[in-house]
């Protein structure tokens, strides 16, 4: 099958089409012929060599964290799909760094699998799985945002931002963003109640007594100072340091 691999970190350059083995399945995946992929942030980190303390790889490797697709092998274990499943996932990471989903074909466990509705185009069920389950982790697993709440999600117009607001304003959250003037309408669309630019504003000076933050882009400072006493943060972006420790749960 045809892949884009690396061989070795660096530039976007590095990037190149290969001839590579199609997997083989275990008796617990499907094989998905990809119809498209997405690049998210994880994307250009792994190729800079970013994940190398995370994830001992060989080359050539395959980046690509997000599939959708057509099932055309099913393991002797899988119960719920069938050849020809229309199917978007986010593949298992797997220790050989082959198996990305910038390849025509990718082994996918049944459990990560859901069938792609039918109202959602190939291009646009690739865009939702690893940013939909990462704002779905922290919104609803770590922040454990309820109904009523004061939630503010950085970055809204980002990948993870727009189904973080989405799924907050689900739960009954009151949202705000914050964005560039250009993503303001969007973002109402979406939900939020109050959109903040961040070019002249700082989230520090106009927010307060928050239940709860959804750091995206390593502000934690400005995120602790907008919550109440008994807040919560999560950040996917950063890492606290000791005294913003002590005054939250690093998660
Ligand atoms: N994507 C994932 O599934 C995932 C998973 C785990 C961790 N992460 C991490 O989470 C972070 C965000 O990921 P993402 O996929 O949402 O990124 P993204 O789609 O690349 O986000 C880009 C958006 O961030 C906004 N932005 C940039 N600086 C900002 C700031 N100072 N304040 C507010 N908004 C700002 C910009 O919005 P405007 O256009 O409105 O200016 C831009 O459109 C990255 O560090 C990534 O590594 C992502």
């Amino acid at each position: 099958m045809k892949a884009i691999v690396i061989d070795e970190y660096g530039s976007a350059d590095r990037l190149h089409e290969a001839e590579l083995e199609v997997p083989k399945i275990e008796a617990d995946e499907v094989l998905v012929k990809i119809a498209a992929t997405s690049i998210n942030p994880i994307d250009w980190k792994a190729r800079l060599g970013m994940l190398k303390p995370m994830f001992d790889w060989a080359f050539p490797i395959v980046l690509g964290w997000d599939l959708s697709g057509t099932i055309t092998e099913v393991g002797k274990d899988v119960k719920s799909f069938r050849v020809g499943d229309e199917v978007f996932a986010r593949p298992d990471i797997y220790k050989d760094g082959k198996r990305g989903t910038y390849a025509e074909f990718a082994a996918v466990k049944e459990d990560k699998l859901a069938l792609k509705p039918e109202n959602v185009s190939f291009e646009e069920a690739a865009a939702i799985p690893l940013a939909g389950l990462t704002a779905w982790q922290v919104i609803v697993d770590r922040l454990k945002v309820k109904k009523g709440e004061k939630v503010l999600i950085q970055a809204g117009a980002g990948g993870v931002g727009i189904f973080a607001i989405q799924i907050a304003k689900y739960l009954g959250a009151y949202v705000a963003t914050t964005a560039s003037p250009k993503n303001n309408e969007l973002l109402k669309k979406l939900g939020a109640d109050e959109v903040i630019d961040y070019h002249t504003l700082s989230v520090a000076n106009v927010l307060k007594d928050y239940d709860a933050v959804f750091d995206t882009v390593d502000q934690i400072d400005e995120g602790l100072s907008t919550l109440k006493p008994a807040g919560r943060l999560v950040s996917i972006a950063g890492q606290p340091t000791e005294k913003q420790q002590s005054v939250t749960q690093s998660v």
